[in-house]
């Protein structure tokens, strides 16, 4: 009698499958006024404001891509980071990790540093050395997780995958053991992954710890710039990249995307997140462009203090407030019909699949992947 209805149980939390796990915006500032060296904060740059934290919170964001200038960061090639400007970075980081969310780090540098682009004009080890040091400094920190570059662009796809899998190496010979992002180049175009050749190329990647996933980026106007407000492009440019995702086990965060509020644009941030959680088999999450303090009526720009319809949009799917408990149950509610025990936990384990879901119900259990218990390390693998 208790067993009959087991099945219906082990389907109903098999279904749930894979989930989105990251929900979350980018906050810019630090890599503002990015042509002046070191610059000047709160002239030319600015850090994200830790104070806006607990609203996000509170709306269920549960991690922010944070963007800074390597040069600032590292003035001399090799040298020590600068402590000062690190400080700035810190402000928000200690904000966003004490409250229990992550943050993603990103030299804001498409693969160049002062002009000179890596693995040509200076060597993997200007980028390594850097790398090496902020590992060192960050990873007792089990919230902060590396995206290893902004966007890469004109640039060979092997010289720069051969940086990128020379920074994982380096990174992980400190002990850092959290997710890493590695982009490629052409800007890291979702919809160009496999025309720009970044398929061909990204295969090289491996992950002493396993635990890495592609950063892609991805707008909608015509030229996929996100320079124009009218969107030209629906979830067609996400196609081709997810079919090369699946078909070669690797996993990928949506590090950039943004929509305008033109009528040209309206349903769609609803239609991407929809995609994204169909296939969360391979897409883990997602960060919307852009937050921070400067932005003023820059035509994505989602920070509490202004008015943006996309914010509210985006709201309803960040899953930092959600569980993934709800929909288990409801269905369990809807296939039996009679009353018995059932615990739900949700643990994280490492290395294996991010944050899970564990089911007992009638003596057997079942444990699904689910969005991150807030505040705790969680590793995934390829
Ligand atoms: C270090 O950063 C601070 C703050 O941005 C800046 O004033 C200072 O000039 C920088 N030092 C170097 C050597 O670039």
């Amino acid at each position: 009698m208790l067993t009959h209805k087991l099945p219906l149980i082990l389907a109903a939390a098999g279904a749930a499958k894979a989930a989105i796990i990251y929900t979350g915006t980018n906050e810019a500032g630090l890599e503002f006024g990015s042509s002046e060296f070191p610059g000047q904060y709160n002239k030319h740059f600015i850090n994200p404001d830790p104070t806006t934290v607990p609203f996000w919170k509170e709306a269920g964001l549960n991690i922010y891509r944070v963007g800074f200038q390597w040069e600032r960061a590292q003035p001399a090639q090799g040298g020590a980071l600068n402590e000062t400007y690190l400080a700035y970075l810190d402000q928000f980081i200690d904000a966003a990790t004490g409250a229990g969310q992550y943050v993603m780090l990103e030299p804001h540098n498409y693969a160049r540093y002062y002009g000179k682009i890596v693995g040509s004009d200076i060597p993997n080890s200007a980028l390594t050395d850097f790398w090496t040091k902020m590992a060192t400094r960050y990873k007792s920190n089990r919230l902060v997780q590396f995206d290893l570059m902004n966007e890469p662009h004109t640039m060979p796809v092997a010289q720069w995958f051969s940086a990128a899998q020379a920074s994982i190496t380096a990174i992980r010979a400190t002990g850092f053991k959290n997710t890493l992002y590695v982009p490629g180049i052409a800007w890291t175009g979702a919809h160009s992954w496999v025309s720009s050749g970044n398929s061909a190329g990204a295969g090289v990647i491996s992950d002493p710890e396993n635990n890495w996933a592609y950063d892609m980026h991805q707008y909608f106007d015509t030229d996929y710039s996100g320079t124009n407000k009218v969107c030209s492009h629906g979830v067609e440019v996400f196609t081709a990249a997810t079919s090369w995702l699946r078909a070669n086990g690797k996993k990928a965060f949506l590090g950039e995307f943004a929509t305008t509020t033109d009528a040209s644009c309206d349903g769609l941030i609803d239609k991407i997140v929809a995609y994204l959680e169909a296939n969360s088999d391979v897409w883990i999450g997602w960060a919307w462009w852009a937050a921070g303090p400067w932005w003023g009526d820059y035509m994505f720009n989602i920070e509490p203090s202004v008015t943006a319809p996309q914010r509210d949009v985006l709201k309803k799917y960040f899953v930092g407030n959600k569980t993934p408990i709800t929909t288990t149950t409801t269905s369990r509610a809807t296939t039996t019909s009679t009353t018995r025990s059932t615990t739900t936990t949700r643990t994280t384990s490492a290395g294996t699949g991010c944050a899970t879901l564990t089911v007992t119900a009638a003596g057997a259990t079942v444990t699904v992947n689910g969005p991150p218990v807030t505040g705790e390390y969680m590793a995934f693998s390829n």
